[in-house]
């Protein structure tokens, strides 16, 4: 397998050990699935993409490759297929797509979600919709990261339904931790809020709370 890169590594990391199932939805190549597959020697891997001719591949790539067999590869819309299982506890991974897209699969799942079930989160866009559904719904905090590659910022999220800590709307433990990525990321953020408070108001909160961090962590934003 090529160099896993820091956001694949990240999102496995936070897969809890011992979880029955791990879904790789929207798989793509399979990356992350395939790297849960070397470091959760207990759990299986159900990889799910729409795309036919994706699912061929991968299913090609993981008979010839040193993987262990404990995986089912699935040709479906993330948002339509029926999620109910017999496991004890999964892992739905939801990474590298928008973020509408990642709350209708997140409806989805939700029909027949069970207690001990996680998810992993980490969407392109819409991070403040995601969060607030999230919150909105009652889910829970259980890790966050914030990774930086290739000058792009990836928000990583473990929720469940009885994770100990709050979510917030702009991230918390992300910010712990706060070096140049996070400096960074939060000027950026910033930027972005201030431009879109131009045209619409409604988002001058969310300005405001990014604000306060900015003056808490001592960083000059004009
Ligand atoms: C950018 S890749 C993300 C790959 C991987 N999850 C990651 O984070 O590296 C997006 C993948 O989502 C798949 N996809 C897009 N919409 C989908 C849907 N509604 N249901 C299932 N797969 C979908 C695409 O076919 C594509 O393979």
């Amino acid at each position: 397998m090529s160099k896993i890169s820091k956001r694949i590594l990240a999102i496995s990391n936070l897969v809890p050990q011992g979880c029955d199932v791990v879904w790789d939805i929207c798989c793509d190549h399979g990356l992350i699935g395939r790297e849960v597959l070397s470091s959760r020697l207990k759990s299986k891997v159900i990889f799910i993409d729409q795309v036919h001719s994706i699912i061929v591949k991968l299913k090609l790539t993981l008979k010839t490759s040193y993987i262990p067999d404990r995986y089912k590869i699935i040709n479906s819309k993330a948002e339509q297929f029926d999620f109910q299982n017999k496991h004890q506890s999964n892992c739905y991974i939801v990474a590298g797509i928008g973020g509408e897209l990642s709350l209708l699969i997140l409806e989805q799942i939700e029909k027949s979600l069970k207690e001990n079930d996680n998810f992993i989160f980490s969407v392109h866009k819409n991070h403040l919709k995601l969060r607030e559904l999230l919150i909105q719904k009652g889910f829970k905090l259980a890790s966050e990261r914030l990774i930086a590659e290739n000058n792009i910022f990836y928000e990583v999220l473990l929720v469940s339904k009885s994770a100990p800590n709050e979510i917030t709307r702009i991230g918390s433990f992300i910010w712990d931790e706060f070096g140049d990525d996070e400096e960074i990321y939060l000027k950026q953020q910033i930027k972005y809020y201030q431009k879109k408070c131009r045209y619409n108001p409604g988002s001058s909160d969310i300005l405001q709370a990014y604000q306060e961090l900015a003056k808490n962590k001592q960083v000059f934003t004009s």
